[in-house]
């Protein structure tokens, strides 16, 4: 298949695509990002969670279980690495003290198209928890692909999740598909934190009014009628596409990091939660 370097492509061959779940990451508390909808900011909330939960001092790694389109290495500055494997392990890289694992690093070129079949995708993200050099910590947050398909299946199945947190802009079309990402991960049975709604609103350079982008009864009517609640709502800002285009993530400002740090709230809410067990 020629993606994957050598040695871990030899690995991949043969294996038993069903197992027992494998060593799980030592992470107290466990967070995917999910959406049925492609672009409304997965891979932007799932980055901006774990720079807010590092920056207030816990031990955070990152996984971007995007198979199809790994971008946190994009956001985070650190394009065109490798890790390195010692003792079988992939060792994450360090992404401004996040370790970070993601499809991206294992690319001989940015564009080379991932073309990844179901069992190949669970495959690799039985690699992605078993054979990476997680070490410990406090939380791992998982970037997720759109949909609910085969990542979605297998990362189910092979992590305990503490949670998701369901990602949607406020238009009626993204509802629509984000409500079957909710519904699937009902039948999971795992625990859906609530809903982020992002590029929600625009708010006016000159007076500060706050301008929505939809009808904002139907993201209430949708909270209501899921029973989710809205955890924070992001409006569309110039600056975050900029910086995340930068590489400048790790780097937000205050003002920019502070919608972060608000969700991050609600995941620390499950720490204490793990920590009194
Ligand atoms: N609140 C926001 N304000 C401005 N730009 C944003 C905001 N949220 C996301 N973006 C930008 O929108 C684009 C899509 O966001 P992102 O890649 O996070 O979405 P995604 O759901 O992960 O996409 P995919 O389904 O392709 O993985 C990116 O360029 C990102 O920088
Ligand atoms: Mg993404």
């Amino acid at each position: 298949m020629g993606i994957l370097p050598k040695d871990l492509e030899a690995k991949l061959k043969g294996k038993r695509v069903v197992k027992p779940l494998p060593d799980e990451p030592k992470y107290k508390v466990k967070v995917a990002v999910v959406s049925g909808k492609g672009g409304v900011g997965k891979s932007t909330i799932a980055t901006g969670l774990a720079v807010a939960l590092k920056d207030k001092g816990y031990k955070v790694a990152l996984m971007d279980a995007d198979v199809y389109g790994p971008n946190v290495p994009t956001l985070l500055g650190v394009t065109n690495q490798h890790p390195e494997v010692r003792n079988e392990k992939m060792i994450p890289i360090d992404a401004n003290g996040i370790k970070l694992m993601s499809v991206g690093f294992l690319l001989e070129q940015s564009d080379t198209p991932l073309l990844w079949r179901g069992p190949l995708v669970h495959k690799l993200l039985e690699d992605f928890i078993g054979k990476v050099e997680w070490g410990e910590g406090d939380f791992l947050i998982i970037d997720t692909p759109p949909g609910t398909g085969d990542a979605h299946l297998s990362l189910t199945k092979l992590l305990k999740l503490s949670g998701v947190i369901v990602v949607t802009t406020p238009q009626t079309l993204a509802l629509e598909d984000v409500a079957k990402t909710i519904r699937a991960y009902s039948r999971f049975g795992v625990n859906i934190l609530g809903l982020v709604i992002n590029e929600s609103y625009v708010t006016c350079p000159r007076c500060g009014e706050r301008i929505p982008l939809s009808d904002e009864s139907s993201v209430e009517f949708f909270s209501r009628q899921y029973g989710l609640p809205i955890l924070i709502e992001l409006p569309l800002i110039r600056e975050l596409t900029v910086m995340g285009g930068k590489g400048k993530f790790a780097e937000l400002p205050e003002g920019l990091i502070d919608p972060f740090k608000e969700l991050s709230k609600y995941v620390e809410e499950l720490l204490k939660e793990e920590n009194q067990e």
